[in-house]
């Protein structure tokens, strides 16, 4: 295992608070970043703060990434915290119950595009501009295999990961001039808090409904772990990926093929 790809870097870890963010964050401190931990659930980014191996520095700040003025003060913080910010992950996300589409309520679909897409505007608005300043960076989105591969009844939940693909690739390239990479990762199905939560019904039908819908549409046969997407961040954060943007990668068991 390669140690400390991350010396020297501050990274900004939304979503920190559970999973797969949780699961980032800690091995980004483990590897030498700065770690900032933004989660609307300040508790929880506590709880991922209390368990990591640190190296560096550790920063909580509740934020919730569908809000301008929480974002901005979040990268306010992280600058008056550390000077700078070297990488973004933008994780934070909300699942969707399956939902016929005339059933779906309007605030429902606004919250889900807001927290799952807009977000990564937000974010990347208030952070650009440091990056352009020292001409690098990364951004990593972390979409999901549903953004290319639709699922009946999660329309909402699909429409906002494909806005985050295809945003991924138009900030590729209008931040490559100034050397910050952008890329997004695709999860499939992964054993995290979120999965239950795409499926209604009580909690046997929901573990029996994970086995059925998710974990059997993975050709590799199993669920994929949040230590599994954190090892793919932290290859494209690291300069290991440094001639690598504008890509996206299935880290999803063989679901998207
Ligand atoms: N679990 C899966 O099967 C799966 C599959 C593909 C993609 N994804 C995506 O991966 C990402 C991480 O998901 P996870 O499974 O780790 O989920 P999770 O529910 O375990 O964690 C999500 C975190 O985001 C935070 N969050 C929610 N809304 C927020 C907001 N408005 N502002 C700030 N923080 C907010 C929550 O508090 C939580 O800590 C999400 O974007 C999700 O859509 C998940």
């Amino acid at each position: 295992m390669n140690v400390n790809l991350l010396e020297g870097k501050t990274a900004v870890v939304t979503g920190a608070g559970s999973g797969m963010g949780k699961e980032i964050a800690k091995v980004f401190g483990s590897q030498g970043a700065n770690v900032v931990l933004a989660d609307l659930n300040e508790e929880a980014a506590r709880r991922t703060a209390s368990e990591m191996e640190l190296k560096k520095r550790v920063l909580v700040v509740q934020t919730n990434v569908a809000q301008d003025d929480s974002v901005q003060d979040m990268v306010r913080q992280t600058t008056e915290a550390f000077g700078d910010a070297h990488i973004l992950i933008n994780c934070a996300g909300v699942p969707q119950f399956f939902t016929p589409i005339e059933e779906l309520q309007l605030e429902e679909w606004d919250n889900i595009m807001a927290v799952n897409s807009k977000s990564i505007f937000l974010t990347t608005r208030h952070l650009v501009p440091l990056m352009k300043q020292k001409e690098s960076g990364v951004i990593i989105n972390i979409a999901s295999i549903a953004g290319e591969r639709a699922r009946p009844g999660l329309n909402a939940y699909c429409a906002s990961k494909g806005a985050a693909l295809m945003l991924t690739k138009a900030l590729a390239l209008e931040l490559a001039p100034y050397g910050i990479r952008v890329n997004a990762i695709n999860p499939g199905p992964a054993e995290t808090p979120m999965l239950g939560r795409f499926l209604p019904g009580d909690a046997q039908k929901v573990e029996e409904d994970k086995k059925k819908i998710f974990l059997d549409s993975v050709p590799l046969g199993r669920l994929i772990q949040p230590h599994d997407i954190a090892q793919a961040a932290l290859y494209l954060s690291s300069d290991l990926a440094k001639a690598v943007t504008g890509e996206v990668l299935n880290v999803d068991g063989g679901r998207g093929v």
